[in-house]
């Protein structure tokens, strides 16, 4: 199982999520990617507790949903497991070493490297490059995850008739798609771009720079805070209220009672991440604020954000210059693509 390797053959990505599981599949054809299918299906409550898989068999149900309502026909999967949950590290390896003899070499030293027992740990490793040109030493991304979240995920795959043939990292897949969001992203790689996936129980502030994750930060905050205050206040179940606040028909007083209030939290979160970006390094401002999740999808929020900054917000949407097949709805696209940025990126582990 590998944490890095590259795959040339299509791969299906699934992003296992905290309420749903999101699935796409692209291809490339000469004018670029192109969107094969998608789809997101709801999880039952407790079936995935944060990033954890607490359910394998509600999981492999609800994939085997997604497939059915995408049409997807591809069995090699690609899913990632949460940055939170990986712990990585560049080490010094003499240059030169075979990839074998560098994984008897890792497999031996990792002990120093990694705070866990481990036989509970997977590990895996990619080259980075040399030190300097001249330089013996070559340095070594060394990541490592226990083996259960892995282990999980492959037996929710696996049950839903999938091949697990990429297990990546959340930060990667994002890594790996926003190039496609940000569009002068080649002409001016040393611009900060922050990335703000707030879902439904964990916001996560990733900060990149020349297309590298240079900080990453989650915090327990998503959509079901408010969709917990509309239960609260209108005494409806959890289904309920999930729908009513996506899909409207709440009473006139929730726009200013909940929704207003939650906007300005959103924009809270959003200020205070960044304030603790700050204050961990070497900046002071980020030049372009990406806001994703279904979170991103509430109107009026980027503009809100952006007033406030005074920085450029925009909304993620992997798909903005792809071409769809015909198995997809655009509009429905469009809608849900604020959410479907690790999926993208993990669908994109088949094609580069
Ligand atoms: N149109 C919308 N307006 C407001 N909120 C929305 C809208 N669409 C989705 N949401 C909210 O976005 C959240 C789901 O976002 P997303 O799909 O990114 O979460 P997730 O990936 O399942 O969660 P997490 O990343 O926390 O595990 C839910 O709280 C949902 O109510
Ligand atoms: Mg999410």
């Amino acid at each position: 199982m590998s944490l890095f390797k590259r795959k040339s053959k299509p791969v299906v990505g699934l992003d296992i999520s905290s309420t749903s599981v999101k699935l796409v599949e692209l291809s490339m054809q000469s004018e670029g990617y192109q969107v094969e299918s998608f789809a997101i299906s709801s999880l039952p409550a407790g079936a995935v507790v944060e990033k954890n898989i607490n359910d394998v068999d509600l999981v492999a149900d609800v994939i085997r949903q997604l497939l059915n309502k995408s049409r997807c026909k591809i069995k090699d999967a690609a899913v990632a497991v949460a940055g939170s949950s990986v712990i990585t590290k560049v080490i010094d390896m003499p240059s030169g070493l075979t990839e074998d003899a560098l994984e008897e070499q890792i497999t031996i030293e990792a002990d120093q490297y990694i705070p866990f027992p481990l036989d509970e740990v997977a590990i895996d490793f990619e080259i980075q490059g040399q030190a300097n040109e001249d330089s013996n030493v070559m340095q070594v991304l060394l990541a490592a995850c226990r083996k259960e979240n892995i282990e999980l995920r492959i037996a929710a795959l696996e049950q839903a008739g999938l091949t697990p043939k990429v297990i990546d990292v959340e930060a990667y897949a994002i890594e790996r798609a926003l190039p496609l969001i940000v569009d002068d992203w080649e002409a001016d790689a040393d611009q900060l771009v922050a990335i703000m996936d707030i879902g439904a129980t964990v916001s996560t502030l990733s900060v990149l720079k020349n297309h590298q994750t240079i900080y990453a930060r989650e915090q327990l905050f998503g959509g079901n805070n408010l969709t917990d205050e509309i239960q609260r206040r209108y005494g409806l179940s959890q289904a309920e209220a999930e729908q009513a606040k996506v899909q409207g028909g709440l009473p006139d007083d929730y726009l200013a009672d909940l929704l207003e209030p939650f906007k300005e939290t959103v924009l809270q979160q959003v200020t205070r991440s960044l304030q603790f970006f700050y204050s961990s390094g070497n900046y002071s401002q980020v030049d372009h604020i990406i806001l994703a999740g279904g979170v991103a999808r509430l109107g009026g929020l980027a503009p809100l954000v952006q007033d406030h900054l005074e920085t450029l917000v925009s909304v993620a949407n992997p798909f903005v210059s792809m071409k769809y097949s015909s198995k997809v709805s655009s509009e429905d696209l469009t809608e849900a693509a604020p959410s479907l940025l690790i999926a993208a990126g993990l669908a994109m582990r088949g094609i580069d």
